[in-house]
């Protein structure tokens, strides 16, 4: 296995540790509650590295479905980035995983997540709004429009997840995200964040959930 791919690995054993800290069972925001498929919107998501990871946590926050047994979770990936879209397409295919009695639904869009009412893919709403590296920072109003599209594309107890790399962008993304009607449930610091060459930059290094507000 290449060294990148270690890192990839260990880089996604952290976050799928982070969501159980931020969405498991044990905490403050509880695992969402949906009957059928859990659905996933991924906005912003380049290559879509954590798409296993994210199928998978979600897949196993959900009971059991009655009948066939399987646990079905729906991920729709967005990015602007043609490039990076094309390469999560080919690294991840729908399919059923009989061994974990999961059924995974993949697909990825080209396209801008602060013009989302435009993609006909996009008219539903998400149990989960997840955004792995948020960019605030470098475009605050662009960011401003994807946060807000990211809070309407919730279903009512749905939660959007966002993950940072460096500490203010953070805060000034929990700032924003709660201006713009989210509501704050928890943000937890990732202690074992891998360190990126930037100093004060880590990936996921902090982890934050917000559902709606009333
Ligand atoms: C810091 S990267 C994070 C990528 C990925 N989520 C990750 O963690 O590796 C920010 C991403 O935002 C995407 N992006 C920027 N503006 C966008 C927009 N208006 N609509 C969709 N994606 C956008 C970029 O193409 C880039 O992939």
């Amino acid at each position: 296995m290449s060294s990148y791919q270690e890192k990839l690995n260990t880089d996604m054993q952290r976050l799928d540790k982070m969501l159980q800290r931020v969405v498991g069972p044990q905490n403050k925001a509880q695992p969402p509650n949906s009957d059928n498929s859990t659905r996933i919107l991924n906005l912003a998501c380049g290559s879509c590295n954590e798409a296993g990871t994210l199928t998978d946590f979600f897949a196993k926050m959900k009971k059991p479905e009655l009948g066939d047994g399987l646990k079905k979770v729906e991920l729709l990936g967005v990015d602007v980035r043609a490039r990076e879209i094309a390469d999560a397409q080919r690294r991840f295919r729908s399919g059923t995983h009989t061994e974990q009695n999961i059924q995974k639904d993949y697909q990825f869009l080209t396209g801008d997540a602060s013009k989302l009412d435009s993609h006909r893919a996009l008219d539903e709403h998400f149990d989960v709004v997840f955004m792995r590296h948020q960019n605030f920072y470098n475009g605050d109003r662009v960011w401003e429009e994807i946060f807000e599209q990211a809070l309407a594309k919730l279903k009512d107890d749905g939660q959007l997840v966002i993950t940072s790399y460096f500490d203010e962008e953070h805060q000034l993304a929990l700032n924003a995200i709660q201006k713009l009607g989210g509501q704050l449930i928890d943000s937890q610091q990732n202690l074992e964040s891998r360190k990126l060459p930037t100093i004060g930059k880590s990936v996921d290094r902090h982890v934050a959930v917000f559902r709606r507000k009333e």
